[in-house]
């Protein structure tokens, strides 16, 4: 007995030992994360993968050192470290020497290529970004969190910043470039009935217009209007189809049939976004607008990014992106699904779609409500297609579906909705749910039994109830909201 007992107590010191074993292994690796950054980096600068696809078949160190003008001792480390981490490979010349080939993953360090990263990794490795992560802790650490970490470093923000000097703004350009590359190649084959009817789009924020550029190469009866700030505008090149403005998006967005975001709000606040948002909405038709909005969007808790399957490999770039944000801007972050649906109806869309498509980001597809958002205080909403005040109370379920459903026929489909104002009772002796500020209309039990008493059918209904009679009429969602009254506000879209 003791004997087994000192067996098990030996397993247990044996897993502790191997598990400490483990983390120390996994420490290195980020005690050490640094390298590869500045490896790759190195890579770049000295054009390996640029002087490997230009030839095409294996490449000797003696050939590759003396083309690029370097020590080959070196050089044999940097590949070696390289091709450990898959980025090149070693093979056979045709004398039987061995020699460097590119993988698919060295393909994306050549520099000018068209699905190249190295600007954005030149863009992230450089002093000046690299600079904010040394303030990182200082900035959570302080309490009111309002000195990014990047204004630490550098006394101005961002975009200040870059204004003020045109290397690194070219530098942040061509990273924005490189990545848009990318996503817009995603776009045109995934989604591209999104672009279906839209004559005139305005890129916000669109850098040096590479997004449109691409945009009006595959959809050539696309207008595009690229608009970012003066210093970005006036030096972006010139593409036929694209016309640059520059000015500041939270004073004025142009005019078109929609409105682009690549990679801007995350860079924002809600309150920011909200402003921008806002701005866009104003800038397209209130019937037919739509806002398009790329952005990553990050799981509630430590599951990443949310997409389709094909995407597993990008699990966790959402998060990572979540700490440059951080790191580079203000108040910048990436958001959830819920954190989207919030800034989107408070600047008026009270719809939005999303699909997930091959790339880090997402496609939200945003709709203009044909009212503001419905705040407590604008319910009077004139433009509201259906009020209903105090009538679906007096109805039973099924008279409640039949009406709902006659509504619902009544309202344009895409972009209706029906607003109700009913008591909405608790589950069980709790009354009215509403507002704190609404105790004294606690008894919405009292309104149950004049139902009773004086309708066939009739009947307050808990929210569960709402819910039902509202889906079984085709309302796939609604929102309620609790005011200074007896009544709530149920807002419902129709499916
Ligand atoms: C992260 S970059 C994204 C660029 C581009 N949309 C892309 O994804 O390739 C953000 C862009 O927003 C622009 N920007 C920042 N503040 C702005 C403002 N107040 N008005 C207009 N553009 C602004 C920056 O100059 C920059 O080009």
């Amino acid at each position: 007995m003791e004997k087994q007992t000192n067996g098990k107590a030996r397993t247990n010191d044996e897993e502790k030992i191997q598990e400490s074993h483990e983390a120390q292994a996994n420490m290195w690796k980020f005690v050490f994360g640094f390298t590869e950054l500045a490896v790759i980096k190195c890579a770049i600068e000295l054009g390996i993968a640029d002087f490997l696809e230009k030839n095409q078949e294996p490449i000797s160190l003696n050939q590759l050192s003396v083309a690029l003008g370097c020590c080959s001792s070196s050089l044999y480390r940097i590949l070696r470290f390289l091709i450990n981490r898959g980025i090149f490979k070693e093979t056979s010349t045709k004398s039987g020497k061995s020699g460097y080939v590119q993988t698919p993953l060295s393909r994306l360090l050549i520099k000018e290529g068209e699905n190249s990263m190295a600007a954005f990794l030149l863009f992230e490795s450089s002093p000046v970004m690299l600079a904010s992560w040394h303030n990182l802790s200082a900035r959570i650490s302080s309490k009111d969190n309002s000195l990014s970490s990047f204004e630490a470093a550098h006394g101005k923000d961002v975009w200040k910043y870059a204004e003020a000097d045109p290397k690194h703004s070219n530098l942040l350009n061509n990273a924005m470039a490189c990545d848009a590359r990318i996503a817009i190649s995603a776009i045109i084959d995934d989604c591209p009935e999104i672009f279906k009817g839209v004559n005139t789009i305005v890129d916000v924020g669109g850098g040096d217009g590479t997004t449109l550029r691409l945009l009006v190469e595959a959809f050539p009866w696309i207008n595009g209007i690229n608009f970012d700030l003066p210093h970005v505008a006036s030096v972006a090149p010139h593409a036929i189809g694209v016309v640059h403005v520059g000015d500041d998006m939270f004073n004025y967005v142009p005019k078109a049939d929609a409105a682009f975001l690549m990679w801007v709000l995350h860079d924002w606040s809600d309150e920011e976004c909200i402003q921008i948002l806002t701005k866009c909405r104003e800038a397209i038709p209130q019937d037919n607008g739509k806002v398009k909005i790329l952005e990553a969007i990050i799981g509630e808790k430590e599951e990443n990014i949310i997409r389709g399957s094909n995407n597993k490999k990008l699990k966790d770039v959402g998060l990572m992106l979540d700490m440059v944000m951080m790191a580079h801007t203000s108040n910048g972050k990436e958001r959830t699904t819920k954190e989207w649906a919030y800034v989107l109806n408070e600047a008026g869309f009270n719809r939005h779609t999303i699909s997930h498509i091959n790339v880090v980001q997402s496609v939200i597809q945003a709709y203009p409500s044909r009212f503001l958002p419905c705040s407590e205080t604008n319910l009077k909403c004139k433009l509201c297609w259906f009020i209903f005040k105090w009538v679906l109370h007096d109805w039973s379920d099924e008279e409640c579906i039949q009406i709902l459903t006659k509504c619902r026929e009544a309202i344009p489909q895409d972009n209706g909705k029906v607003i109700i104002l009913e008591a909405i009772v608790g589950e069980k002796e709790e009354s009215i749910i509403r507002g704190s500020n609404n105790e004294k209309l606690k008894d919405g039990l009292m309104l149950d039994m004049v139902m009773m008493a004086h309708t066939t059918n009739g009947k307050e209904r808990t929210s569960k109830e709402w819910a039902y009679v509202l889906n079984e009429a085709g309302f796939n969602r609604h929102t309620i909201s609790h005011i200074n009254a007896v009544q709530s506000v149920i807002q419902a879209y129709p499916s």
